[in-house]
């Protein structure tokens, strides 16, 4: 197994999913011990739910809230947030909503998914940052609930965010995919951007994913082995 190492390149990009926050205690969305495999997203994680009874919504995020609160950035995330420091050029594009990569270190982190530190009011569309567990109150003054600034299932992603990936992507002389499944759009396509534009690209699994054969690298492991190797 040939690992790329960081320092052979300038512009790097890590495109980051649950598995990285895994070693965290941090519950993936699927395989064993899944979030959706324990909750319906259909009760709990659409627009649609919240508008059918958005205190139920809440009381689920606010357990995810209460757990993730609980959790530190791991090594993955320290090595990521280095190889930031170290190459002016290194970004990071999420779809992790738990702001591990921002406790670790890392900057300008883009968030496809949106926060779970973040809430936005279901009418006027305020945003603001909210880490009290659990959220309170959960109504804005306007009379409107708070809804979590969450990307959900059949939301569309903002439109800023994805531009701002979109370019990252496109620039990027190394694209090294962590934890990710592969599986949900429009994020599974941005890192065809980058393979497009001829980056070297590295999937980083414990398992093959329905997009490895993209890659010209996967490595498989744990997201803190291979990074760490990868830093070597
Ligand atoms: N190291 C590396 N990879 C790991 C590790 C680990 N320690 N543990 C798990 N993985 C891998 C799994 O093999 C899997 O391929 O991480 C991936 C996690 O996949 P998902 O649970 O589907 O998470 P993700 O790809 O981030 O989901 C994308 O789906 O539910 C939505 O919006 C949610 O952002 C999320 C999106």
């Amino acid at each position: 197994m040939s690992v790329p190492r960081f320092a052979d390149f300038e512009r790097i990009l890590f495109f980051t999913g649950a598995g990285l926050s895994a070693e965290s205690g941090i519950p993936t969305y699927r395989g064993k011990g899944g979030v959706w495999s324990e909750y319906d997203y259909e009760d709990y994680a659409c627009q649609r739910a919240f508008d059918r009874d958005p205190d139920k919504v809440w009381d689920f995020h606010d357990k995810r809230r209460g757990a993730v609160g609980k959790c530190e950035p791991n090594d993955g995330h320290r090595i990521i947030a280095e190889v930031q420091k170290s190459k002016k050029g290194a970004s990071v594009v999420t779809q992790n909503i738990d702001g591990l990569h921002q406790r670790s270190g890392a900057t300008d982190v883009v968030e496809l998914h949106g926060s779970l530190w973040r809430v936005r009011c279901d009418r006027d569309g305020l945003v603001r940052d909210d880490a009290s567990v659990p959220m309170s109150p959960r109504k804005h003054d306007c009379g409107a609930y708070w809804r979590p600034d969450i990307v959900w299932f059949e939301d569309s992603l903002d439109e800023r965010v994805l531009e701002r990936a979109h370019r990252l992507l496109a620039a990027c002389d190394l694209l090294v995919s962590v934890g990710t499944s592969g599986v949900v759009y429009p994020a599974a396509d941005l890192p065809r951007i980058a393979m497009r534009n001829g980056a070297v690209s590295v999937e980083i699994n414990l398992d093959d994913t329905p997009v490895s054969a993209l890659y010209q690298h996967q490595l498989r492991g744990t997201a803190s082995d291979l990074l760490r190797a990868m830093s070597l």
